[in-house]
């Protein structure tokens, strides 16, 4: 495991910016500027804003499996393979922003990569199982607890979309400017060279699967702000002059098609789907259009 001296070193007040924090025993670091006390509870640092709590919330244990198995689909068939592609066999530093249950920090970890994961808490209940658990820690995406240039990889999966939401399928006045942060934050975290992923569902397409709830047709409207197209994503980092470089990603090998084919009427459309998927989302006119269920884009850092 990552030993502590060097956890530390990459430590970021996110009250007040500063980049050293002194350690003053296993479970607690002090800012050395403001002098802010975060504490590691349950055996994950906490370095969310001051004044906000882990938000833990009751999710059935059955849909935290279902989301743990579709994760490690994920990582084994997508995320490692196209880490490989950029980085070859070097064992690379990567965090995981909105890591939910966590199951990718401990996936990368046992692979032997550098995983870290931050998360608001909702899955946090998951993470005491979790050898790795002090690579986890409560943050929020908007203010990373990390020194500029440290990971050659960061990603979100399906987290944007949250970031600004007010309500069920909306969005709040200022959604703009913290899905700006959220990216940016991103963005500086990243070594020269290094590359941060995006993926949410597009807000092109007519349904959203994802986040309907129990009985109710999961349409979407393109005009709702609450998904990003991949115009969205390229928008709020426009103004950057970091970014050396755009791509949009296929998705084959990022979903597990396992709860959405439950019944056998849907079974019999599940090969459609996959190949549908699958196949067309390497192209980049397929992407951007109303067509394509699930935008990935990829930049990497000048
Ligand atoms: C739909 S889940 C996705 C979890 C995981 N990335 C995956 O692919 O299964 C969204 C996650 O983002 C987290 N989240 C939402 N807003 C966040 C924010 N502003 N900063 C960090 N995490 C956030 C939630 O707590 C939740 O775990
Ligand atoms: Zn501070």
């Amino acid at each position: 495991m990552h030993n502590s001296k060097e956890l530390f070193s990459m430590f970021k007040c996110v009250d007040c910016g500063c980049d050293f924090v002194e350690k003053l025993s296993e479970t607690r670091v002090k800012c050395e500027k403001c002098g802010r006390i975060f504490k590691k509870e349950d055996g994950s640092w906490n370095f969310l804003p001051c004044g906000e709590v882990p938000l833990r919330v009751s999710i059935e244990e059955k849909w935290l499996a279902h989301e743990d198995r579709g994760v490690s689909f994920r990582v084994a068939n997508w995320l490692i393979p196209l880490i490989k592609r950029n980085f070859g066999e070097k064992k690379v530093t990567i965090l995981s922003v909105g890591c939910g249950t966590g199951i990718d920090v401990q996936m990368l970890n046992n692979e032997g990569y550098d995983a870290y994961g931050i998360d608001i808490g909702t899955r946090a209940s998951r993470w005491q199982r979790n050898p790795w658990r002090e690579k986890i820690l409560f943050a929020r995406g908007e203010v990373l607890p990390f020194i500029d240039g440290v990971f050659d990889v960061v990603y979100s999966w399906g987290v944007i979309e949250h970031v600004g939401q007010k309500g069920a399928r909306s969005v709040g006045d200022e959604y703009l400017k913290q899905r700006e942060n959220f990216l940016t934050e991103q963005v500086r975290v990243l070594k020269k060279g290094g590359i941060g992923i995006v993926t949410c569902p597009n807000r092109w397409f007519p349904f959203d699967p994802f986040h309907a709830r129990p009985g109710r047709p999961a349409l979407n409207f393109p005009w709702n702000r609450f998904l990003l197209s991949v115009g969205d994503v390229k928008r709020l980092l426009r103004s950057r002059d970091d970014i050396a470089q755009w791509q949009v990603v296929s998705l084959k090998g990022y979903f597990i098609f396992e709860r959405s084919f439950d019944t056998a009427l849907k079974k019999l459309f599940k090969p459609v789907i996959k190949i549908y998927t699958e196949q067309l989302t390497g192209n980049p006119f397929f992407h951007r259009s109303f067509l394509n269920p699930h935008i990935a884009v990829l930049f990497r850092k000048k």
